[in-house]
């Protein structure tokens, strides 16, 4: 409600300043409270707890603040809305308002007296982690990579999706436990999201979501079209291939695994934004959720892993780092994208505990991403990567096998 009386007096007050031919390609979006004011863009809605402000932009205004956002080393610089019809709907006070409720389910976490966590070393688990296979990783990520495209937009934008699920059945087929594999349509993007579900036996609607996006992109001005995206993120979908090859040779987990590679993430986040409002919607209690986004370019040194701390949850960091003494044995850096950088953002936006282990900071991150230069190259590192597959591994058979839970 207050939004609206927002908009409507901005409407008002806005036009006499606004170039007539901007006020055609505006964009609603959500930026960075701090940046939208030092441009003097008008914020329509604003939480000033989380530091998010809401704007319709126009073009002008959008290259400003892709500029800024550039300057302090953050990728797009904001979020567009102008597709998710689904999230505008709900109104931007409520949008604004779970974002602070998370806010402050992480505050009071930190303020609890409940943090250390430890991992005991399990020897079935310890045995799982061995299994992971560089050369697997690497024929994975050759394979999805040399598609000319992953991409949403594309003309058979599910061309690989399909190619890749046909490819999961045979390896579902030959393990014992129960499960159910779909690709799943949206109605933001004309892309599938293709999903897997192995059945929890004793808690099955206690849920382990382990994700990445499947697409992929090429937003370079002319030059080649194709987007091998072999980074982003034909490592993450790898990751979460050999992940289930591994746990398909393991007994039934008590809760349910939940594998998505999303569609369309590149073009706003739109598969997960979909699916985890279709959750949320439901009631489902999704206990954890991992996002592998960009796994393969060790930018801050080798077995060095940047853990997002914007949109993710402070027990599953922490979580991280106890399972990174008891197994990884890599260093954990603490860093932030920024922005809704990637999938678990949109978990994270429906109120679930969300992790994004990332191959490096975001300043050592890979630069050729989004270009055909996204290749698999002697930078790839694969060794670096199955890190993230080991991840997927613990929360599938540590948290998956237990009780466990965000403290609230
Ligand atoms: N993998 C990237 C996100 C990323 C890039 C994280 C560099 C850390 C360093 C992801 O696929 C992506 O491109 N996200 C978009 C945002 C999204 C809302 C369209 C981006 O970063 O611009
Ligand atoms: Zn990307």
């Amino acid at each position: 409600m207050m939004a609206a009386l927002l908009i409507a007096s901005y409407a008002n007050l806005g036009q006499a300043h606004v170039h007539a031919l901007e006020t055609f390609d505006t964009k609603p979006v959500l930026a960075d409270l701090n940046d939208l004011r030092a441009l003097n863009i008008p914020v329509l809605a604003k939480d000033e707890y989380v530091e998010v402000g809401y704007a319709v932009i126009t073009p002008v205004m959008q290259q400003r603040l892709q500029e800024r956002a550039h300057k302090v080393g953050k990728c797009g610089g904001f979020e567009d809305l102008s597709q998710d019809m689904g999230l505008m709907s709900l109104g931007f006070d409520h949008m604004l308002t779970s974002m602070a409720d998370m806010k402050a389910k992480e505050e009071l976490y930190s303020r609890a007296p409940f943090r250390a966590l430890a991992l005991m070393a399990e020897p079935k688990i310890q045995t799982a982690l061995n299994e992971v296979s560089e050369e697997n990783l690497r024929s994975y990520v050759q394979w999805l990579s040399a598609f000319p495209n992953r991409t949403a937009t594309s003309a058979q934008p599910n061309y690989h999706v399909t190619e890749m699920k046909t490819r999961l059945e045979a390896m579902l087929a030959g393990g014992s436990i129960p499960y159910q594999i779909e690709e799943i349509p949206h109605k933001s993007t004309k892309q599938n999201t293709l999903h897997v579900r192995l059945v929890g036996k004793d808690r099955p609607n206690e849920i382990i979501v382990l994700g990445g996006h499947l697409d992929s992109i090429n937003q370079s001005w002319g030059g080649g079209k194709t987007a091998p995206g072999a980074d982003d993120n034909a490592s993450g979908s790898a990751n979460l291939i050999e992940a289930l090859r591994i746990l398909l040779a393991q007994p039934q987990p008590q809760r349910t695994i939940d594998i998505f590679w999303y569609a369309a993430e590149e073009n706003g986040l739109l598969g997960s934004a979909e699916i985890a409002k279709s959750y949320k919607a439901a009631n489902a209690d999704v206990i954890a959720v991992l996002q592998l986004d960009m796994t393969l370019f060790p930018g801050s040194g080798e077995f060095v892993i940047g853990s997002m701390n914007d949109f993710t949850s402070a027990w599953l960091r922490d979580y991280l780092k106890a399972m990174n003494d008891t197994y990884l044995k890599a260093k954990i850096v603490d860093d932030k994208c920024g922005y809704g950088c990637s999938d678990h953002a949109s978990w994270n936006r429906q109120g679930y505990p969300a992790l994004m282990p990332f191959e490096a900071t975001f300043r050592g991150s890979n630069k050729n991403i989004h270009s055909a230069k996204d290749v698999v190259s002697p930078e790839s590192n694969f060794k670096h990567s199955m890190l993230y597959t080991k991840i997927a591994l613990v929360m599938a058979m540590d948290l998956g096998n237990s009780t466990a839970r965000q403290p609230y």
